[in-house]
């Protein structure tokens, strides 16, 4: 690998330390090199602070003292991210860059947002385009959000080896092993929302928190809880309105939830169906969700697969038969309707504790 691209890595690798806390904004890292030793580093914590630039440039500045201003005129600078050239919750960084002199720029990924780096600051050479991929990977949910309108959306199903979801009493917990529930748990905490349909909530009565990921709790934010309620057959005492978390409902008609403490009735053009299409948009607008994990049903999952509304699929499959009267994952009727077999694009396999985990990409 020659050295521009490990100092992108670099700056990759440092974008990653805020994964955890960036949302909505996008995770950036930012490395400054001199004669391509590393001079500063720096990272966006939360929306609100310092870009991974400035706090890379304020790097340089505590690191090289009264040495830096020389230093930093015949640097270069690698951030995955385009730089942002606009005021938002903080000044341009485009300006500093310009102000500092700094020589030459390498970033990643276009950003549709900016007006154009380069247009706007023509003395300044720059390069784009470096491990573009990795960086559309790494803030896939920040881009989808951007660039579609609405999150990235992850469907995770625990199945056991016969495509069985749940019992036929409808139980379906326990599918899969305690190392793949605490791998669960953990994508919550990297998720913005979770999604969930009402069958799951009257069969589980799932909280749909994120307890026992082994990541610290006070080093990240619960996901906001999301349900689709159609019918308004939810009646408030279900654990998914436990209490320091809030959730939003998606309702067709006047709710007996409205007035109850931190539950939110989202307020969509009222159509009888609530078309998934715009729950998500609505999500991505008004609540500036990057990253969507959907927990639910075949009944949820098999309609948002036929509306193209899932990016990717997560299943954890754990040796178990459920037998045949299972309710199936795989008796999904999409095949059937508009969209013909649906392939899936392998991402990922992981072995966790005794199961299986896929990371599937539907190619619709
Ligand atoms: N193994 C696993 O990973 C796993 C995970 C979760 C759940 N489960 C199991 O799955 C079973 C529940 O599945 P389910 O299929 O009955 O329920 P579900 O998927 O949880 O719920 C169906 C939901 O989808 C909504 N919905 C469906 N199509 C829609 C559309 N086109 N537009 C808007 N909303 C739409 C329904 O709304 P309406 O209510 O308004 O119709 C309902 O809220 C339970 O037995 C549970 O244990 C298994």
């Amino acid at each position: 690998m020659n050295s521009k691209k490990e100092h992108m890595l670099e700056a990759l690798e440092l974008a990653k330390r805020g994964s955890l806390t960036t949302s909505p904004n996008p995770m950036v890292g930012c490395v400054i090199t001199h004669n391509n030793e590393v001079i500063g580093r720096g990272w966006h914590e939360r929306s609100g602070e310092n870009h991974a630039e400035i706090n890379a440039i304020e790097d340089v500045l505590s690191n090289l003292g009264n040495k830096s201003k020389e230093a930093l005129k015949e640097s270069e600078l690698f951030v995955n991210l385009e730089p942002c050239t606009t005021f938002g919750k903080t000044p341009p960084c485009a300006d500093s860059i310009s102000e500092y002199g700094i020589r030459k720029v390498y970033f990643g990924n276009e950003d549709k947002a900016q007006q154009g780096f380069s247009k706007l600051l023509p003395g300044i050479e720059v390069e784009s385009g470096l491990l573009e991929e990795e960086g559309r990977k790494l803030n896939k949910g920040f881009f989808s959000r951007i660039e579609k309108g609405r999150p990235y959306i992850s469907c995770k199903v625990a199945s056991a080896l016969d495509g069985g979801i749940a019992l036929p009493s409808g139980e379906s917990k326990w599918i899969t092993s305690s190392d793949s529930r605490k791998d669960v748990h953990k994508i919550r905490a990297y998720s913005d929302a979770i999604l969930t349909g009402t069958g799951t909530i009257q069969k589980d009565n799932p909280q749909l928190t994120s307890r026992d990921s082994g990541l610290d709790e006070g080093s990240y934010k619960q996901p906001l809880r999301v349900v689709v309620d159609r019918n308004n057959v939810l009646t408030g005492k279900e654990n998914i309105f436990s209490s320091g978390t809030q959730t939003i409902l998606f309702i067709n008609q006047e709710s007996q939830l409205k007035d109850k403490e931190n539950v939110e009735i989202a307020k969509l053009n009222a159509t009888p169906n609530l078309p998934l299409e715009e729950v998500v948009r609505y999500l991505a607008e008004e609540k500036l969700i990057n990253n969507l994990m959907v927990e639910a049903g075949s009944g949820l999952i098999n309609s948002l697969l036929l509306e193209r509304l899932v990016d990717e699929l997560i299943l954890y499959r754990g040796p178990k038969l459920l037998g045949e009267n299972r309710q199936s994952f795989v008796n999904l009727d999409v095949a059937a309707e508009k969209l013909g077999t649906i392939d899936l694009e392998i991402e990922d396999i992981e072995e966790i504790g005794e199961d299986i985990k896929y990371s599937l990409l539907p190619k619709y």
